[in-house]
């Protein structure tokens, strides 16, 4: 049997294969209020149909003002928790793990979605940027631990915290971008306690079956400061790690001669030594084979597939029955699903 295929439980939830699909904004769908539409059912559903062991829904914002764009989707109110339940109503049947992204963007956030972009110490370059007060800090929190209750009453499975990428999360546990000096700076206890009162606050409302997933930047500054994140956010009691980068906040480490992956990769699977929960890893696996490789080793307990997962949503089942896949040509100078799916010259939507 090939490892790829065999299944893992997380808490009480039997996760059907190692084959993730990871969070992917399909940039220009969502309308300006955050709501998502037919065409993020139907891509979902596609994937679910597809075999993936597990969907992570694309970031979607907590907060209005925290966005990417204005075409993100949103969770900041009850009234996108209707849209959120028609994709898990479509994708359940096919039986996937099902996770929400939950996202701020902080000290990134662009001037066309707010005048003032948040975080845990404003960037002295950027006029814009404003270092939040103990008290926002809290409200910023519950919308977190709030947008978790929608994500459940939605039907998802869990939530993933997007702590990677150079946003909010990320910025908070970074030193080089946290210089706060009360408790939520300083020491890495201070710098993740963000993410702690995040996770303690949405354990306490949901309860212990509810999943918890965090995407680091492993890199973030270096990867001996992602490992000690990965352990921390373990104790705080995070149930699946997904080792992605910290985005400008960290620099890529260079590979062993002999390992056939990226830095990123090679990032998580150092992390993964460290932890005793699951770790996905991503980035350029690209294939089956190198997807397998990566199981059987023990290098991850989950494989995370996403442009190559766009361009063929029946990736896991052409897998496991040897047809050839659509890849993904790896567009130049980036991925035209940055603009809007519509743009993807292997496979729209
Ligand atoms: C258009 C686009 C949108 C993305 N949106 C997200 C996102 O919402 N959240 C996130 O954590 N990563 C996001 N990513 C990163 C992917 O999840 C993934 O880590 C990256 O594409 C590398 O994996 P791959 O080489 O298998 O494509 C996005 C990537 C692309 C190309
Ligand atoms: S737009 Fe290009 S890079 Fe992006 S998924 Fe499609 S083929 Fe790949």
């Amino acid at each position: 049997m090939n490892p790829l295929f065999t299944a893992l439980k997380v808490k009480s939830f039997e996760i059907k294969n190692r084959v993730v699909m990871p969070p992917v904004v399909s940039f220009g769908w969502a309308d300006e209020n955050g709501y998502v539409d037919d065409r993020h059912v139907k891509h979902y559903e596609e994937r679910a149909a597809g075999g993936a062991g597990m969907i992570i829904v694309e970031a979607t914002c907590v907060k209005k003002d925290g966005r990417i764009v204005n075409s993100q989707p949103g969770i900041w109110s009850d009234s996108h928790i209707e849209g959120l339940s028609k994709i898990t109503s479509a994708c359940l049947a096919h039986g996937p793990m099902l996770l929400l992204q939950i996202h701020h963007s902080g000290l990134v956030t662009s001037p066309a979605i707010a005048d003032k972009a948040v975080g845990p110490t404003a960037d002295p370059a950027n006029s814009r940027t404003h270092t939040l007060s103990r008290e926002e800090i809290h409200h910023l929190q519950d919308a977190f631990i709030k947008a978790a209750k929608r994500a459940k009453q939605a039907g998802f499975h869990g939530v993933e915290l997007h702590g990677a990428h150079g946003f909010l999360l990320n910025q908070f546990a970074t030193h080089i971008i946290n210089k706060r000096e009360d408790e939520f700076g300083q020491t890495l206890q201070g710098r993740l306690k963000f993410a702690s009162g995040i996770i303690e606050g949405i354990r306490e409302s949901l309860g212990e079956d509810f999943i918890i997933g965090y995407r680091l930047g492993s890199n973030s500054p270096t990867l001996a400061d992602g490992i000690e994140v990965a352990k921390y956010l373990e104790k705080t009691g995070v149930d699946i790690l997904h080792a992605s980068h910290g985005g400008s906040t960290g620099v890529i480490p260079a590979v062993p001669e002999n390992f056939a992956y990226n830095g990123i990769v090679y990032s998580g699977a150092q992390i993964k030594k460290h932890v005793n929960i699951p770790v996905i890893v991503v980035n350029e696996i690209k294939t089956p084979e190198r997807a397998s490789y990566l199981i059987e080793h023990q290098m991850a307990d989950f494989v995370a597939i996403a442009r190559d997962m766009l361009t063929d949503p029946q990736w896991v089942k052409k897998a496991m029955n040897n047809e050839p896949i659509d890849y993904c040509i790896q567009c130049k100078p980036k991925c035209k699903r940055y603009e809007s799916p519509d743009l993807c010259p292997v496979h729209k939507g």
